[in-house]
């Protein structure tokens, strides 16, 4: 009996062995946007587990668009190199290998949560933040530089060069970062824009940017590659983004190319009321699929393999994300087969760790 959560799903030709993805998770640990050992291990780690799909974290297209100092970034053609060796591994282990792009907006110059987690000043490090209007994230923040047409127009660029980067590193999903209140989310939101340009004001202005930013990663990265992009689909608060502003934006999206909506939610503000829960984003998958049209992943709490099982027997989304549950086990796929007896293919180097010969179906020898 096959068990849903471990069926293949195909994506634009490229096949992913399950419906798991590791959800991208900053980890804090770059020198000048370098990745290095430490993303190779955790993301090798986590293909090595059996995830169908490691999405790695956001990753600055420029500098600026770093929420840390520490962000992984992808703004010049030196970030490639190292990123092929992960790609590389995660491929070679069976897992599809992507990559989160993304620019921070208003909650960028920050320090790393381990290092206090707040505002840096310039004379730490920090910079001037960009943002559709000079609204600071939080009244202990200063207001951000409100983007000009040129800000604007170079800003795509960014992004399409960042996209042009990562699939010369071998990644084979792009996931545009549109959420958690970092720039392009203060674009579409209507509590983080009042520009009066083209760029704000009706939804249509308002849904211009990530439509473009899409348009244009589409028309240069090429056909085969995923096109992906995590949206907040609520604001969780009066006047910001709804599930029914956010079906609408998937469907445009999905006429520029895009292939799945990561459904996440909130984080515009400090002062949204989450309903955080198991499951409490999967409505939103459920509702975008069913009404936009387009393949969906759900993320957020979801923890036990019978509930990751439920989530797409029941059609409520393609695949779902796990992030906390991934840095706790980054084996939960393997460990969730077993709980759910699904075959599962394990490393042959590490076979005889599985109680379940016909569970553990020996993967093809990588030593690299
Ligand atoms: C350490 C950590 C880093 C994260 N970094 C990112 C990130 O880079 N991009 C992003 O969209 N979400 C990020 N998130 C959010 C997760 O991807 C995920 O949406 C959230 O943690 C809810 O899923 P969970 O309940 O399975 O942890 C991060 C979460 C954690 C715990």
């Amino acid at each position: 009996m096959s068990v849903p959560l471990f069926t293949p799903v195909t994506f634009r030709g490229l096949t992913i062995r399950n419906r798991i993805g590791v959800s991208p998770m900053c980890q804090y640990s770059s020198q000048d946007g370098f990745a290095n050992d430490w993303h190779l291990v955790h993301v090798g780690s986590r293909a090595l587990g059996g995830a169908g799909m490691v999405i790695m974290e956001a990753t600055g297209v420029t500098p600026e668009g770093r929420i840390t100092p520490l962000c992984h970034g992808i703004w010049k053609d030196a970030h490639i190199d190292f990123l092929k060796r992960i790609t590389a591994f995660t491929i070679g282990h069976g897992a599809a290998a992507g990559i989160q792009l993304a620019h921070a907006g208003r909650k960028a110059s920050m320090a790393a949560p381990w290092e206090g987690g707040k505002r840096l000043k310039k004379p730490e490090g920090g910079w001037t933040t960009i943002a559709p209007s000079p609204l600071a994230f939080s009244p202990d923040m200063e207001a951000p530089h409100e983007m000009s047409l040129d800000d604007i127009k170079r800003l795509k660029d960014d992004f399409v060069a960042g996209a042009r980067r990562a699939v010369a590193a071998g990644f084979q999903i792009l996931e545009i970062h549109g959420a958690h209140g970092y720039l392009l989310h203060e674009f579409y939101s209507p509590l983080s824009n009042k520009r009066t340009d083209e760029y704000g004001g009706s939804e249509e202005n308002r849904f211009r940017l990530i439509c473009e930013i899409a348009r244009a990663i589409r028309a240069e990265i090429p056909q085969q590659t995923v096109l992906a992009v995590r949206r907040s689909c609520s604001d969780w608060q009066d006047g910001g983004v709804t599930i029914d502003d956010t079906v609408r934006l998937s469907a445009a999206l999905k006429k520029e190319g895009v292939d799945f909506i990561d459904c996440s939610s909130g984080a515009l503000t400090p002062d949204g009321k989450i309903p955080v829960g198991p499951n409490y984003q999967v409505p939103f998958a459920k509702s975008i699929r069913e009404k936009a049209g387009i393949a969906t992943a759900a993320v957020g709490m979801i923890n036990e393999p019978s509930q990751a099982n439920d989530i797409i027997a029941g059609d409520e989304a393609d695949m779902v994300f796990l992030a906390r549950a991934m840095l706790r086990d980054p084996y939960w796929p393997l460990h969730a087969a077993d709980v759910l007896g699904a075959e599962m293919d394990v490393p042959v180097q590490y076979l005889r760790g599985y109680r379940s010969e016909q569970i553990a179906r020996p993967r093809q020898k990588k030593t690299g």
